[in-house]
């Protein structure tokens, strides 16, 4: 029996923006663990954000291998690049592996790989990130609650500064459905109440886009009149942070932040990020790795969803969608920690040891 009444069916509207990625036409890089039994496609979208390698990899082969010994997991990495991602599901549905689990590098222009992979009988389950075509599943987080508790947080760290301050907003790329419901939950909180100086999409998710693209909004706004950093993750927080450190801005004005990397909870442990979203990566690994065996096995995925998603092409889908929790120096203990996410001592470094005493990390 389902865990969950079926929730009622999510519009995730069709917000693809057109954004012309340049085709390197790499081949496809994988590999592969044993079994004889049902074959998996991972295909995860960036190495540049460390989620997808350090965290939902992992627990993604983890999960599959605990629901199915002898299924075997084929992984491949696009680093950034649509075509590449092309490519990889074109192999993936050449070698006919029985399930796709994608994170779509630009959600719209997988789309006809997509409804390939289907015309194969394929299913595709979209992980994380919505993609265009005939999906089976779903498994993510409230992309909009993410922006709004990255929005509220802003606004309170700002403090007296609200209204009227100004913040320069470092959004993700637009070619990711959840760029666009972060960054439309973000502003359903800020508008209003600051003033945007500037506002960037960081195509690829690039920490040194956003490097120089802060050092832009410094030269462009002058460091005195910067009262906060949107950042809609942790990585696009990194290069806000570097660049306002390069230019010797003292003190940092509040930034914003999205996965609770390790460097992101370490930056807000010394007070140099005020707050990120933790995403509690194992239970979307669950969802998603349980959609994939259900998949792969040729079963419905009623049994593995709490509720359902529409697509763009007005067809709905079972989904799982999960609730994502705000993190500030005051609350890593309840949230983080325990979770189990990470360790006092990875986040405690020697050089935090002052500082992790100040939050009250022993
Ligand atoms: C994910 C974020 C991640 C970003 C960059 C988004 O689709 O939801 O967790 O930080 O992509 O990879």
């Amino acid at each position: 029996m389902k865990a969950c009444i079926r929730a009622t069916a999510v519009t995730v509207t069709a917000f693809w923006t057109a954004v012309a990625l340049a085709a390197c036409g790499a081949g496809a890089e994988h590999d592969s663990e044993g079994g004889n039994g049902p074959r998996i496609g991972v295909l995860l979208p960036d190495a540049t954000t460390a989620r997808w390698e350090t965290r939902d990899r992992p627990l993604l082969e983890k999960k599959i291998k605990e629901l199915c010994d002898t299924c075997t997991v084929e992984h491949a990495n696009a680093k950034g690049d649509v075509a590449l991602q092309q490519e990889q599901m074109d192999s993936m549905i050449t070698k006919g592996v029985d399930a796709i689990l994608l994170v779509a590098v630009d959600g719209r222009s997988l789309g006809p790989a997509v409804a390939k992979a289907q015309q194969a009988d394929i299913p595709v389950i979209a992980y994380d990130r919505l993609s265009a075509g005939p999906i089976s599943g779903y498994v993510s987080f409230d992309g909009k609650e993410v922006g709004r508790l990255q929005g509220r947080a802003l606004l309170k760290a700002m403090g007296d500064k609200v209204p009227g301050g100004q913040i320069v907003m470092m959004n993700g790329d637009p070619s990711d459905p959840n760029a666009v419901a972060f960054k439309e939950g973000a502003l359903s909180v800020l508008d209003g109440r600051v003033k945007i100086g500037k506002a960037y999409d960081t195509l690829q998710w690039r920490t040194e886009t956003a490097h120089m693209n802060m050092s832009g909004a410094l030269s462009a706004l002058g460091a005195e009149s910067i009262d906060g950093v949107y950042a809609a993750n942790d990585g696009l927080a990194a290069g806000s942070i570097s660049a306002l450190k390069a230019n010797k801005v003292d003190p940092l004005p509040p930034v914003t932040g999205q996965d609770a990397e390790l460097a992101a909870l370490r930056r807000i442990v010394a007070g140099e990020q005020y707050m990120t979203v933790s995403k509690p990566f194992g239970p979307e690994a669950a969802a998603g790795g349980a959609m994939a065996v259900a998949a792969a096995r040729g079963e419905g995925l009623d049994g593995v969803s709490t509720g359902e998603v529409r697509t763009d092409d007005g067809k709905t889908v079972p989904a799982v969608l999960l609730t994502p929790v705000s993190v500030t120096a005051g609350n890593l203990k309840e949230t983080v920690l325990k979770e189990g996410l990470y360790t006092v001592q990875q986040i405690c470094i020697p050089q935090l040891r002052t500082a992790c005493d100040r939050v009250g990390l022993t």
